[in-house]
Parts: structure tokens; sequence; C-alpha cells
């Protein structure tokens, strides 16, 4: 019989965590996802307190993720994928032990910390036909998707120049004298053993790589990178020249003590024909400026708003969608993709627009890139030649 639900694990996500929670209430958008068991947490109160919290049996509530994985694989019963919502530095032990008893896997970013663990794990995934996707959430949002398809279509011509940044200000009494009212995120960020190589560049900058990737499907050529450390172990801030593979050239800025920003992601892709904007805390929006014209803003749920963000169209517009609904338009898409493969049906392009395992590769060489052009007093580095 021909499966309508797809049910699925969690590793991480414990009540009093951040993402978490953030993709189990994205889930909760989606009619045919079902949490079925969970390793939330390491601290095994917190474990057994969201299991009950979500209602599941006791003995889907595992003490440890390789437990999880094994007796999952071994029930008719199986989580179809699982959803790891950990710390950077356990993504890849985490990703491999449940590839290896052939579960789906939805991974947090950064994919992990070493370039030769992402592409095993993208070698793992692809031998075994299992479908991974690397949460870069911003590639959910329709306007995102609007702007992907305008650039497709020519609307802007040849891209030029790409001019994003993501700034944040919550670390910023880590430099300061005296203590603010900054939101403050898990302190695990700033700790090389748990964030990996970089703070800054691993936490937002690979948002924008993946967004701007995402957006106009250029590849980096080679990052020229300055960063600050403000006397700590992990990067703060950063600022990244770019060449990409068509010749356009690009200005990455990110940072985690911006005075003034809480989530300034903004993607600025500049063309021979005209320009666009989009501002991930006004997402229902998209500036589109025609060369020669007065700059037009598209407005998400519209008419005009055609393809995959007009297929992804959940309320009229006017009402704001946002974060919540981008992490559930991944979802949609990957769910429909991991049910089509349980029903033995074809896979179409549109079922395979969430990011995957490639774009994480992409992440970590990205990162890897950045860091070790700013170790080297900034000079050229090609994020493909690195391993
Ligand atoms: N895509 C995005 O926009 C986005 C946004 C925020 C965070 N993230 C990523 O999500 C990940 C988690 O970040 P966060 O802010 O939610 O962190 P967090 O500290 O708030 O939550 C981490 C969770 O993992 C649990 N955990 C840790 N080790 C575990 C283990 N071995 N087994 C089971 N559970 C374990 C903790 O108990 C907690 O529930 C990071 O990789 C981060 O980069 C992505």
């Amino acid at each position: 019989m021909k499966r309508s639900i797809v049910r699925y694990g969690m590793v991480g996500g414990s009540l009093n965590s951040f993402i978490g929670r953030v993709h189990k209430n994205a889930l909760n958008f989606e009619i045919n996802a079902e949490l079925s068991a969970g390793c939330f947490s390491s601290n095994s109160q917190n474990n057994l307190d969201t299991g009950s919290y979500y209602g599941l049996p006791s003995d889907r509530v595992y003490p440890d993720y390789r437990e999880m994985a094994q007796r999952e694989s071994l029930r008719n019963d199986k989580i179809d994928f699982v959803c790891i919502v950990t710390p950077n530095c356990s993504h890849y032990d985490i990703a491999k032990e449940f590839l290896l008893h052939d579960i789906n896997v939805v991974c947090e970013k950064p994919l992990c910390s070493e370039i030769s663990n992402a592409e095993e794990l993208q070698k793992i995934a692809r031998e075994r036909g299992l479908l991974f996707a690397v949460t870069y959430a911003y590639s959910g949002y329709g306007m995102v998707k609007q702007a992907k398809q305008l650039i497709e279509e020519g609307a802007i011509g040849r891209i030029i120049n790409v001019n994003a940044e993501y700034l944040q200000e919550w670390l910023i009494d880590s430099i300061g004298s005296s203590a603010s009212q900054t939101a403050k995120l898990s302190g695990w960020r700033t700790d090389p053993k748990v964030s990996g190589i970089s703070n800054c560049v691993g936490d937002i900058g690979t948002h924008i790589e993946n967004t701007v990737a995402y957006m106009t499907g250029l590849k980096i050529k080679r990052v020229a990178a300055k960063l600050d450390y403000f006397n700590q172990p992990l990067d703060l801030n950063a600022n990244i020249l770019i060449d990409f593979d068509n010749g356009a050239g690009g200005v990455y800025s990110c940072s985690q003590v911006a005075v003034g920003y809480a989530n300034g992601l903004t993607v600025r892709i500049f063309g021979t024909k005209g320009a666009i904007e989009w501002r991930q805390e006004q997402p229902n929006q998209l500036k589109v400026t025609l060369k020669g014209q007065p700059s037009a803003v598209y407005e998400r749920g519209t008419g005009y708003i055609t393809g995959r963000a007009a297929q992804l169209n959940r309320i009229p517009s006017g009402h704001p969608e946002g974060y919540y609904e981008a992490f559930a338009n991944i979802y949609k898409t990957y769910l429909s993709a991991v049910l089509k493969t349980i029903n033995g049906e074809k896979l179409l392009k549109e079922d395979m627009d969430f990011p995957k395992i490639e774009d994480g590769v992409e992440g970590v060489r990205f990162i890897h890139a950045v860091v070790k052009s700013a170790k080297n007093d900034s000079v050229w580095t090609a994020p493909d030649e690195i391993s």
C-alpha cells in the first residue's frame, strides 16, 4: 500500500534548545510528518522531558544516538529520516551513524568541521541512495526562490557583482567593557572544540555563501578574507572578497559585533540589466530594479509571483510569512522526495529543490578557504583546491 506519512526522529532539539524547536514547529506545518523517535539531549532528564512533552512512547526516546540508529533500523515502523540539530562538532558522527543504518538525514549547517568528513558523508549518502538535506534555511523563502527564477530568466542580465552581508550584534559584550541587553545564543558557538575552526563565518557567513549560490547559480572560484578575533579564540567579524566562476566579483561581510543588527542578512545581486535585493528581516518583499526604471517591490502571494515561490505560498499576501515557513518549505519538498522514494515514484526537478549534501560540502570548503586565506595575510584561496 502507498505510504502517505513520513516518520522522523530528532537528535538534539530538547525543549530548551533553539533550532530543534524551529524544526519541530516547521514540521508541524506539514500533515504528512510524524515525530516517532528521539534522542533530544545528552542530558538524560532533558531528553526524557522532551520525549514526554512530544508524547513519544518511552521505548522510542533513546539515551544516545548510536542506540537510536541501531534500534530504529531494526523496526518495521522505523523512522524514514533523522533530523540532526545538535552543535556543529557532533554532526559528522551522528550523520554517519544514521547513513550507515540506511536512514535518510536532514542535518543542520555547517555540515561538519572537516572537508574530508563532509566528502565522506556525501560518498556514503550517494552510494546508499539516501536523501541528505542540509538546512540552509534562507533558500526556503518564497522570495529567494522568486529571485532565483528572475535571475535564471535573465531579468537582470549577466551578473557582474554581488554585495551581501549578515550582521548581528549578540557577541558585542565579548569585546566591550560593560554588559548590554543584546539577545544571546548558546555559548558553544565561541568554543573551537564545539564550533569548529570558525565562529562567525561558520555560523552566519556560510548562510551568505549558500543563499547567493542558490539565487545566482554562481560558484566561488576564490576568496580573500580578513577575520577579526578581538582576542577571542574564534572570529567575530569577517570581510571577504569573492571571485566567481563567471568573472563577477563580490563582497561578503559578516559580523556578530555589529551594534544595531539582529539577523541582518541582505543579498544584493547586480547584473548588466538590473539588480535584485532581498533582506531576511523583510522576507516577503523583493526589490527589483531594471536599468533606467524606478525600483519595483515584489510582494509574496500576489498574482505576478510564479514558479516555486507561488507553489510554496501558504497564506495571502500582507499576512507575513517568515522563518518557520522557510524551514517548512524545505521540509515540504524534502518530505515529498522521501515519500516518492519510499513509494517507488520518479523524483521531479522540483522534488529536489532543497539544500543538499553537495551544498553542505561547498559550505565546509568555503569556511576552510576563508580561514586559510585570513591566516595567510588575505591571500586569494580557492575553496576547491584545499583539502
Ligand atoms: N539553519 C539555521 O538557520 C540555523 C540557526 C541556528 C542554529 N543552526 C545550527 O543548529 C545547530 C544547533 O544549534 P542551536 O542553536 O539549536 O544549539 P542549542 O545549544 O540551542 O541546541 C543544541 C541541542 O543539541 C542537544 N545535544 C547536544 N549534544 C547532543 C548529543 N550528543 N545527543 C543528543 N542531543 C545533543 C542539546 O541538548 C540541545 O538540545 C548548530 O549546528 C547550528 O549551527 C542553524
